[in-house]
């Protein structure tokens, strides 16, 4: 008997080893990507800051170097902030209701969404009651709205919609946009994929992944780049209140 406890102990400390040398792999990668990333901003700004002293006496010229120091420093902060996000501590879960959070979504981009004269299409009919980070899933669902505003025309249509199902809960967010070439669909999620050059960090969708499996929850991408029909779906699909448990096996 001792012998198997010591050979099961022993299997327990690999695979603790392995998991933590797997998860130092991961965070040196992370690590590396954020330093690249920001690598491109910083030596721009140090372009500008040169160019800044050396255009000193045309008054003109500081003032155009000055604004693009400033759009290169706040792409630095994005990045910092959106890093940020993904490594902080979360707080105890709560019962909340994905219907006030995809309100509370919609409000956030309200604005753009009148600007740009879109049309909304909501289907948010009864609560949908789920233990979560209400903020977490909040900034999950202003991504995938951000993400649906930028990829339509004006007068583009998104919609939002919940739906319950047995112990499940879906929100769908979709959009008549551009869509998504199947040969980027494959790496949407992975940190820094961006089509957006300097205006994304391309952490959105990397980030609200890890939130809706931090949820016991998974999301799903659909898109179609046909010419007429092309359009952008993510559905996530969450345990209900009550049934997390089983929520890891949604399908
Ligand atoms: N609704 C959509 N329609 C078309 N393409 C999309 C949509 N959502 C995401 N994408 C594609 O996936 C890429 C990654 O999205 P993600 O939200 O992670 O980063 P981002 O929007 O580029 O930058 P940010 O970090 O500011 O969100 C986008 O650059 C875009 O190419
Ligand atoms: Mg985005």
């Amino acid at each position: 008997v001792s012998d198997k406890s010591d050979s099961t102990s022993r299997w327990a400390d690999f695979e603790e080893a392995l998991r933590k040398s797997q998860s130092q792999a991961a965070a040196s990668q992370f690590a590396a990507a954020v330093m690249h990333d920001i690598n491109n901003p910083l030596e721009a700004a140090t372009n500008l800051a040169y160019l800044l002293r050396a255009e000193a006496n045309d008054p003109a010229k500081v003032s155009e170097y000055a604004s693009l120091l400033e759009e290169q420093l706040a792409h630095v902060s994005q990045i910092a902030r959106q890093t940020l996000d993904f490594c902080k501590a979360p707080a105890a879960m709560k019962a909340v209701d994905l219907v006030e959070i995809a309100n509370a979504a919609l409000r956030v981009h309200e604005h753009k969404i009148s600007t740009k004269g879109l049309r909304l299409q909501e289907q948010l009919p009864t609560p949908a009651i789920v233990l979560a980070h209400g903020g977490e899933l909040l900034q999950v669902l202003t991504n995938l709205i951000a993400n649906a505003v930028d990829a339509v025309p004006e007068n583009g249509v998104i919609s939002i919609r919940i739906r319950k199902c047995e112990s499940r809960v879906h929100v769908t967010v979709a959009d008549n946009g551009h869509g998504i070439p199947e040969t980027h669909v494959a790496h949407i999620f992975e940190p820094f994929f961006t089509t957006k050059q300097d205006r994304g960090t391309g952490l959105g969708l990397a980030i609200s992944k890890s939130i809706v499996e931090r949820h016991k929850g998974r999301i799903r991408a659909r898109s179609c780049v046909r010419h007429g029909r092309s359009g952008t779906a993510f559905r996530i699909t969450l345990p209900l209140h009550g049934h997390e448990a089983r929520g890891q096996t949604a399908a």
